[in-house]
């Protein structure tokens, strides 16, 4: 099983970086290859809106998305974080969504009529951390919703949507122990719920 992290911060081993690899850690914990991916190492250009996607599932755009794109669709399960950025994700992440629009399929007569393609090929599972260095989670704004809501629309089943606030400095996370206890589990509990999946296929083939 292959669990890849999309790292939305700017800063290595800063927050965001430190909570990703703390919910892939408990992922292989729990037996999952893991994958990091630091998002700016990555030139990922802004989606322009040309549809040119929309009848093959690919984006026209060759930069280094095309490189992100294979590792998005052999992955079973996937972590995202961003730090809040002005009440949302960073540019970086937004950026990233915005490219799997090539994964959004609608209806050539009613664009009502849509689906993401994990939805008919089988729906996948995500893990979303959203940090921000207020205490109030007013000041998280749409940052969770953002990178949850896109997933959802792609057919991802979003099992934990973690937020941590009150982190500013680059290593602050690292010092709260309770909340890294939180998101190995919640590495471990991504891996088991794509497990128990598996087990239901197998018992259900085996009736048939
Ligand atoms: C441009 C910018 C905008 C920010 N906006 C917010 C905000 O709206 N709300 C908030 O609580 N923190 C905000 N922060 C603070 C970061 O979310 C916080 O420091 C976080 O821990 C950074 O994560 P990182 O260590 O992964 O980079 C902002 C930081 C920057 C650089």
């Amino acid at each position: 099983m292959k669990i890849i992290g999309l790292i939305g911060s700017y800063r290595k081993n800063g927050n965001t970086d430190t909570a990703v690899r703390k919910v892939l850690e408990g992922a292989m914990d729990q037996g999952a290859e893991v994958e990091a991916i630091y998002l700016k190492n990555y030139e990922i250009k802004d989606c322009n809106g040309c549809e040119g996607c929309k009848t093959t599932f690919e984006c026209v755009i060759q930069d280094d998305m095309q490189k992100i794109y294979p590792k998005i669709m052999e992955a079973d399960g996937v972590v995202i974080g961003s730090p809040t950025y002005f009440y949302n994700v960073t540019g970086i992440i937004k950026n990233m969504i915005d490219r799997l629009y090539c994964y959004e399929v609608f209806d050539e007569d009613d664009r009502s009529v849509w689906m993401g393609i994990h939805e008919a090929t089988g729906i996948k599972y995500a893990t979303v951390v959203a940090v921000c260095e207020q205490k109030d989670p007013e000041d998280l704004g749409y940052t969770a919703v953002t990178m949850t809501r896109s997933l959802q629309a792609l057919g991802y089943r979003v099992v934990d949507e973690l937020k941590i606030y009150n982190v500013f400095n680059k290593n602050e996370l690292l010092l709260d122990t309770n909340q890294l206890i939180k998101l190995e589990k919640a590495g471990k509990k991504l891996v088991k719920t794509i497990l128990l999946k598996d087990k239901i296929l197998n018992i259900m083939k085996s009736k048939m």
